[in-house]
């Protein structure tokens, strides 16, 4: 029996200097992609895997999230007022009960491995899921409860993995593996941002992660890895021998919100697959052909 993942840690923290001007003001993960925010795909995501805790690990200027999952006063009673009733079910419908998020401040840049530790007093030693808003996956089966089946086969830790071309394995943790092509991958190696001929595999992580609890005990050694960061690529490769951990090769398209391009696709892509929008769509899509 493996213990039932309850927490989840959104790292919310970073400048989103590949999106500017636009977040220069605006939290990256405020961009909307079609007509929802990142951060409430990713909390929704979370929700629809079973997690009951949701911490933010955030900084400065990034107050606009909290407030997307505070009660919007003034809102609800204007709407109420009006008979609106859709638009304030639609607003009400994904915050998570009071109380079930928290906050805590990276206050310094020091890198993913530095973000995750400072929600280790929120964590303690149990087992728990990352999702980098950043990351939007559009599939039948929400990419974190993917994540959460596996771990119920293999136990340990397990991490959301997709085949990149190579010339772009610098951007990414990549694993090194006995078994690249099956869905569930063993992890005998991991390397953040490899220079393409020293990557062991195009085999990437993306921003879903089911991490044992003893990762902190790794992260607390602040060692600095790829671009002078504190990793958590490298505290991860730590794990490797002590528990089972597995790439999962999950079902559904990925797309990097936080460059211009991935933005784009992903309001495309998920506006065709909602039916209210679909034909909307298609109809600006021919326009502007
Ligand atoms: C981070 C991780 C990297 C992972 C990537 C997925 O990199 O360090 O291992 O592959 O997220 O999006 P970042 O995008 O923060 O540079």
């Amino acid at each position: 029996m493996t213990v039932r993942i309850k927490k989840a840690v959104f790292p919310v923290a970073g400048l989103g200097t590949r999106f500017l001007p636009a977040t220069k003001a605006m939290p990256k993960e405020m961009l909307t992609v079609v007509d929802k925010p990142l951060i409430q795909y990713a909390v929704e995501e979370a929700m629809a895997a079973g997690i009951e805790d949701f911490i933010f690990v955030t900084g400065r200027g990034k107050q606009s999230m909290e407030d997307h999952f505070d009660l919007s006063y003034e809102l609800n009673a204007t709407l109420e007022r009006r008979g609106k009733t859709s638009e304030l079910d639609q607003i009400n419908a994904f915050l998570p009960p009071p109380g079930a998020i928290k906050y805590v401040r990276q206050r310094e840049a020091l890198g993913l491995g530095h973000a995750i530790w400072c929600a280790r007093d929120m964590i303690g030693d149990e087992p728990f899921a990352i999702l980098s808003p950043d990351d939007l996956v559009l599939g039948n089966v929400p990419c974190l409860k993917q994540l959460v089946q596996a771990y119920e086969q293999t136990g340990g830790s397990v991490v959301a993995v997709m085949d990149v071309p190579r010339d772009q394995t610098d951007r990414y943790g990549i694993l090194d593996t006995p078994n690249p092509t099956d869905q569930l991958a063993e992890i005998r190696g991991l390397i953040e941002k490899p220079k393409p001929a020293d990557a062991p595999s195009t085999l990437s992580i993306i921003g879903r992660y089911i991490l044992d609890g003893s990762v902190f005990s790794h992260l607390e050694r602040h060692e600095k890895g790829a671009g002078g960061e504190i990793q958590l690529t490298d505290a991860m490769a730590k794990l490797i021998g002590t528990q089972p951990f597995h790439g999962l090769r999950f079902d559904g398209e990925r797309f990097d919100c936080g460059t211009k391009e991935g933005w784009l696709a992903a309001n495309i892509a998920f506006s065709l697959a909602r039916a209210d929008r679909r034909a909307l769509t298609e109809e600006i899509l021919a326009r502007y052909r």
